[in-house]
């Protein structure tokens, strides 16, 4: 045994409410409960979030089963769109009430401590169509309403909470790229989108503040994926054009997360483009005073960024990519089923920058983890999967996280992606990423190998 990390680690596992617990009595569709309801074919295999891992009615004993294999802390998020039934007045739902006191207290009865995220990109798909989602204000305020009356009703025993999960994959998603419903490309709405986002964070800060749930023991955090950005070379272009992916990818939320402010330099592009977002000196003064207590970083992947070499394609108006191409780097170690680099070392850069450029702050790896298709092949004599591929991925990172914390970062533990398979946006159940199996067509949920080998990582604070 030589890597024992801090007193209290948490060793646990990050799922989402859209992604667990089924649409099962919720008044309410998201953005992607509707999306599968008009178009199931964008969906692998057609597969929706209809019934997902069953979370819903299996809540207490697939919570016992993350007690079975160690873990003593566990992230979930609640849903807008099953905790609230009137999204204006947001007066509640009776069965979302009863559903998340339901989860929170058995975790509580078995020892796991609960961290409740507030979005996992499930926008109430009405709040789109009326008002156009993240691009309105007053959606912002709509969200910190709904955070507000769940600090109200859950902050006695919920004590470590987040307002958003990588509000950039929300930008990504649903404003340049494409893969979220509504499907906009479009740069300038993908900026103002991204203010509102990081000012709907604080406004939830500030109620959790203004409630008094700080002096109650409580902690609020925002969930970002880092992608750290690596030049091709040490050439000036290759160097600025990864600054400016930086900025874009991960300053844009982080800074204003833990500083109170953006990236100057960004702002400055947004200006020179005419792209840049609307606000006000009270909204910055409120992103300003309400910053983060702890961070939540999902890392799963670097960014490889050269200077652009093909000239930028206006077609589409303004994009981030007019300042950077991605870079194909050749040799790198990758996971075929997602198609992501596998790149442990960068953990060490993401601990480091924190503690140099970010306070310090206290922060936990709130996703990190491994896709993989066909795992059912990997089934042994008794059942069980072999994922052998999975412990030495996570044994890569938590290496690289352990050096990271001896250098003197403020990490205070590792959740994986994710507790049991569970369903995923556009890719709903092909690729596999829990500690615990789920067979879609029996039901049946089994330990992994994986899982197994948490356990004792776990009881020994280590490996
Ligand atoms: C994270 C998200 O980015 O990655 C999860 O927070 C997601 O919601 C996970 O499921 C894995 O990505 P994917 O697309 O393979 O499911």
């Amino acid at each position: 045994m030589n890597k024992i990390f801090p007193k209290d680690f948490w060793w646990g596992a990050a799922t989402s409410g859209p992604q667990c617990e089924g649409r099962f009595n919720k008044p309410h569709k998201n953005v992607f409960d509707y999306w599968f309801d008009i178009e199931p074919n964008k969906f692998f295999n057609e597969v929706g979030p209809n019934v997902a891992s069953n979370f819903y009615n299996s809540y207490e004993s697939d919570l016992e089963m993350l007690k079975e294999i160690g873990l003593n802390s566990f992230r979930t998020s609640m849903q807008w769109t099953r905790l609230i039934k009137d999204l204006e007045t947001c007066e509640v739902d009776k069965d979302g009430v009863r559903f998340y006191n339901a989860v929170i207290d058995k975790c509580l009865s078995l020892g796991i401590t609960p961290v409740m995220n507030l979005h996992h990109f499930d926008l109430p798909v009405e709040l789109y169509e009326k008002y156009n989602g993240w691009e309105s204000k007053h959606v912002v305020d709509l969200f910190a309403k709904f955070a507000r009356k769940a600090f109200e009703l859950f902050s006695d025993r919920v004590k470590h909470w987040a307002t958003f999960n990588e509000p950039i994959v929300i930008i990504e998603g649903q404003y340049l790229y494409k893969h979220h419903y509504p499907c906009v490309v479009n740069g300038k709405r993908a900026v103002q989108a991204s203010y509102n986002l990081a000012l709907a964070s604080a406004k939830a800060i500030k109620e959790f503040r203004d409630l008094g749930c700080d002096k109650n023991g409580g902690k609020i955090s925002t969930i970002l994926n880092l992608t750290p950005s690596y030049p091709r070379s040490n050439s000036e272009e290759d160097i600025k054009a990864s600054n400016i992916a930086d900025m874009f990818f991960n300053r844009m939320f982080l800074d204003p997360a833990v500083h109170g402010t953006f990236p100057e330099k960004l702002v400055e592009i947004f200006k020179k483009d005419n792209v840049m977002w609307e606000c006000n000196e009270e909204e910055n003064n409120i992103i300003k005073e309400n910053t983060v207590d702890y961070l939540g970083v999902n890392y799963y992947q670097p960014s490889r960024i050269m200077a652009r070499e093909i000239e930028f394609d206006k077609i589409n108006g303004w994009m981030p990519e007019k300042y950077f191409e991605r870079y194909d780097m050749p040799g790198k170690r990758i996971n075929p089923h997602r198609g992501w680099e596998i790149y442990p070392e960068a953990m060490y850069d993401v601990a480091i920058n924190i503690r140099d450029n970010y306070k310090n702050i206290p922060w936990y790896v709130s996703e990190n983890g491994m896709g993989v298709e066909g795992e059912s092949k990997f089934k042994n004599a008794e059942g069980i999967i072999e994922d052998d591929y999975r412990i030495e991925f996570i044994t890569d990172h938590l290496k690289w996280l352990h050096k990271g914390i001896e250098a003197g970062t403020n990490c205070f533990g590792y959740h994986l992606w994710t507790p049991i398979d569970c369903w995923s946006w556009n890719n709903a159940y092909k690729n596999r990423y829990g500690f615990i199996s789920l067979d879609l067509e029996t039901k049946e949920k089994t330990i992994k190998k994986s899982g197994h080998w948490m356990k004792e990582v776990s009881k020994n604070n280590g490996f």
